[in-house]
């Protein structure tokens, strides 16, 4: 149960005992006053919700009285009890004083407690919505800081996510670059041939504009495309004098099997095709292994690779040859361009040689293909 404490302000000490008698059997707790200061002393030491008095006293008038109340303590409820019905102070009481009722001497009692049970209603309401009001700001506070949280919650784990990604395709192209390397190893004369045949073929295809996943795709092919070198015999791969035709047999046998050794491997899902139709021609003819597929039937991207894989190996030494020059190389892809080669690739690597010239070939520079795509 809520406490109902009301003030009476009058200085006449019948019309406090008067009121007095009128509220003995009511539920509420009274206080009396007769001046505004005794009043407002009260009022600062007690806590009341309704405040009558009277407009005419000494020292401090009614409306004196109640706009102080107002001023400092603006939820008590404050009434104006008068026999002095001037308008103007009846206009100055609601203005300056904010009351709730203007009761006129002499009162009728059913009335005046009916009026004093609203005063204490409408105090409690006032109360009872400002303590909602604040519960829910309160909860709204709460919802933001959560929702701010939350937020900064989603994006650090995106950002770890993102994170781990990274190192997780780095990771695979670091392992993808060692098998390749391995094999490479298998002949002084090819170490690095794959990497570069990687890093070539994606720039040729960044050249030829293709999306980044093309890219991406057209390298690890690169880096994979002489896998199955691992499955034929070293010395064949190593012999530095012409190959017998059974040699040769052997040789072509490589993008097969490396073919088959990288279908078990399921994301490489995509780049087998691509190691399997390396040494394909152009044109279809049998110069091209293993299925002697024509044009469009052939990966792009081992098309892409085939033009990177030849200017590698035209451009490092072999046993039986020095590098050849930048101007050979040029002349032997417009001589193959639309019958071993893809003329598209052929122009992209033309392209690449006219703005960069020899700095393309330049061997052993640090490569990233992840930098290379985002930048
Ligand atoms: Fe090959
Ligand atoms: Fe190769």
């Amino acid at each position: 149960m809520s406490q109902q404490t009301i003030l009476f302000v009058d200085d006449e000490v019948n019309i406090l005992k008067a009121l007095n008698r009128l509220t003995r059997h009511e539920p509420w707790t009274v206080l009396c006053a007769s001046r505004g200061s005794e009043a407002l002393e009260l009022l600062d030491k007690t806590s009341a919700q309704v405040v009558v008095s009277d407009q005419r006293m000494p020292e401090m008038s009614g409306v004196d009285l109640l706009q102080s109340v107002r001023d400092r303590h603006p939820d008590i409820v404050r009434m104006m009890l008068t026999g002095y019905t001037e308008i103007n102070v009846a206009v100055d009481a609601i203005n300056r004083g904010e009351i709730f009722r203007l009761i006129t001497k002499p009162w009728n009692d059913e009335e005046l407690k009916a009026t004093i049970r609203q005063a204490f209603d409408h105090f409690h309401l006032k109360h009872e919505i400002k303590r909602l009001n604040l519960v829910t700001r309160e909860q709204n506070f709460r919802l933001q800081d959560m929702n701010r949280n939350l937020e900064d919650k989603v994006r650090e784990r995106t950002k770890q996510l993102a994170e781990k990604h990274h190192e997780l395709r780095t990771a695979y192209v670091q392992t993808i670059r060692a098998l390749a390397e391995a094999v490479d190893a298998k002949d002084a004369y090819t170490r690095g041939h794959s990497e570069r045949v990687g890093v070539y073929a994606s720039k040729l295809a960044r050249e030829m504009s293709f999306p980044k996943d093309f890219i991406e795709r057209v390298y690890i092919a690169g880096l994979l495309h002489d896998v199955g070198k691992i499955g034929v015999p070293d010395h064949i791969i190593t012999k530095p004098e012409r190959l017998t035709d059974l040699e040769y047999e052997e040789i072509k046998r490589h993008p097969e099997i490396g073919a088959r050794i990288l279908e078990p491997v399921t994301f490489l899902a995509e780049v087998v095709p691509c190691v399997r139709h390396h040494h394909e021609w152009y044109d279809g003819s049998d110069h091209g292994y293993p299925a002697r597929l024509c044009g469009d039937q052939i990966p792009l991207p081992s098309r892409v690779i085939l033009v990177a894989d030849t200017v590698e190996a035209m451009t490092s030494d072999r046993p039986y040859r020095k590098a050849l020059s930048l101007e050979i190389v040029i002349r032997e892809l417009h001589t193959y361009s639309g019958t071993q080669f893809d003329p598209a690739a052929v122009r992209a690597m033309l392209a690449l040689f006219e703005r960069e010239g020899d700095g393309f070939l330049r061997k052993n520079q640090k490569f990233d293909i992840y930098e290379f795509i985002e930048g």
